[in-house]
């Protein structure tokens, strides 16, 4: 890989890492830290591989969280990003040309929406998706699932990393800083459970304003009929259904989950692929429901106020804009699952012959490996399975050169090749030998 040289390229990871300890904590960037001994820092991404200051190339399932689904560098992605960069970086309050046409691609692309709003990230379409349902029907609780991410603010905080069963509906936060106040505005739900999820809105419908659902929670699927049951009992009790799209959009289908499983709901929330990679995020929803973020409505009761300097920025724009372009291509998704099955059914063949008594789960474009016997139905079922063998396993793959954190559901991207699948079945037949 050729590389104009940059200040980073002349440090090695060791100076890097003294100047990280010192500055990051944890030398982090939030949410996730290596082991000292596996622990790199990334210098470039192109295609499926990821390499690091110090020259070492991995097979990357991470996929910058989910956002990269047509891999790093894709060219047509970066030919965007210059072109529309010399023009400016960034500007405010009125519209920009690249945001307004992304808003119309994401109209005619997500089933639910007939109007769009921008955010920055994924964390703040979920929180302006449940503010928008809070204010258009003045109801101030959310139901959510046990284990369900749906990003870093307060809301989202509650039964987010759970370790042992809620008392349903009861919700607590499983982190600090969080303000117990916030406890009675939101409900607690096991995913897949349609029994328990009506028994809660028989006696919450009156002031609950929506249900907030992963279409795939991680990397749990949904039962047939699952999500399905969630727009009747929200149409029964009188609550609006957001689909949380942030990893599913454009993921699971060009229209994501909403067409993947043919149910739309009211609201749904985006980021990462819609930015290609870049800083960007959306709500779409129905138009009576998305007006109220007009600003026209200012200092009435059903304004939902949405702001934020980098709303609708238009160098996420165009890499979103160029991103969904390829994903329209003919037959995208067919070969992108496709080989996908075959990789998942490759890593199977190597834990078979093995003899790990672990499973590959996942569909379409998400895997994991748990030490289960059978596909987890809800987060219980996840933390069920043998948690240490397979972290092991997974810092085993990246010891070996592939890129995945651990316990951490991953994914393909259109970019993975031939090559990469054989230094993946390498890596993981050297980290099953580990194990037994
Ligand atoms: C389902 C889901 N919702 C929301 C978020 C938050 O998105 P962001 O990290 O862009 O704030 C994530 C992030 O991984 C997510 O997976």
């Amino acid at each position: 890989m050729s590389h104009a040289a940059s200040a980073t390229d002349r440090q090695n990871e060791d100076d890097l890492y003294a100047i990280a300890e010192a500055t990051l904590p944890g030398a982090s960037l939030g949410g996730y830290s290596l082991p000292k001994d596996l622990r790199f820092i990334i210098r470039e991404g192109r295609g499926g591989r990821l390499v690091s200051v110090e020259g070492r190339e991995y097979v990357d399932y991470v996929c910058g969280a989910g956002a990269t689904i047509i891999g790093h560098g894709h060219p047509a992605v970066i030919e965007a990003v210059k072109e529309r960069a010399s023009k400016g970086l960034h500007f405010f309050g009125t519209l920009n040309d690249a945001a307004v046409e992304l808003a119309d691609v994401l109209v005619t692309a997500i089933p639910c929406a007939e109007r769009i709003i921008f955010t920055t990230t994924g964390s703040e379409a979920t929180a302006y998706a449940m503010r928008i349902a809070r204010a258009v029907t003045g109801k101030p609780k959310i139901l959510k699932f046990e284990g369900a991410y749906h990003g870093n603010h307060d809301y989202a905080s509650f039964s987010q990393f759970p370790v042992r069963p809620a008392n349903y509906p009861s919700a607590t936060s499983d982190i600090g800083g969080v303000p117990e106040a916030l406890q009675d505005t939101m409900l607690i739900a096991p995913y897949n459970d349609l029994e328990t999820v009506e028994s809660i809105l028989s006696e919450h419908a009156g002031d609950t304003a929506a249900i907030i659902v992963e279409p795939v929670q991680r990397i749990i699927f949904p039962k047939l009929g699952f999500l399905d049951g969630l727009r009747e009992l929200a149409d029964k009790y009188g609550v609006l259904l957001i689909f949380d799209e942030v990893v599913t959009g454009f993921r699971l289908s060009y229209g994501g989950a909403q067409d993947y499983y043919g149910v739309t709901p009211d609201l749904a929330s985006y980021g990462k692929i819609v930015g290609g990679g870049g800083p960007l995020g959306c709500v779409g929803g129905r138009a009576d429901l998305l007006d109220a973020t007009n600003p026209n409505r200012k200092g009435r009761a059903d304004y939902a106020y949405v702001n934020g300097t980098l709303h609708g920025n238009p160098i996420a724009a165009v890499a979103g804009l160029a991103t969904l372009r390829v994903l329209q291509e003919p037959d995208f998704y067919q070969n992108f699952h496709t080989r996908a099955d075959r990789f998942r059914a490759a890593f199977v063949d190597v834990l078979a012959r093995q003899g790990l008594p672990a499973l590959v789960a996942g569909q379409a474009s998400f895997w994991q490996l748990l030490f289960t016997d059978a596909p987890p139905v809800n987060q219980m079922d996840v933390l069920a399975s043998d948690q240490s063998r397979s972290s092991a396993l997974d810092l085993s793959l990246l010891r070996n050169g592939v890129y995945v954190l651990p316990n951490v559901r991953r994914f393909f991207s259109a970019a993975h090749t031939e090559e990469d699948l054989e230094v993946t079945l390498s890596a993981l037949e050297t980290a099953c030998k580990a194990q037994v």
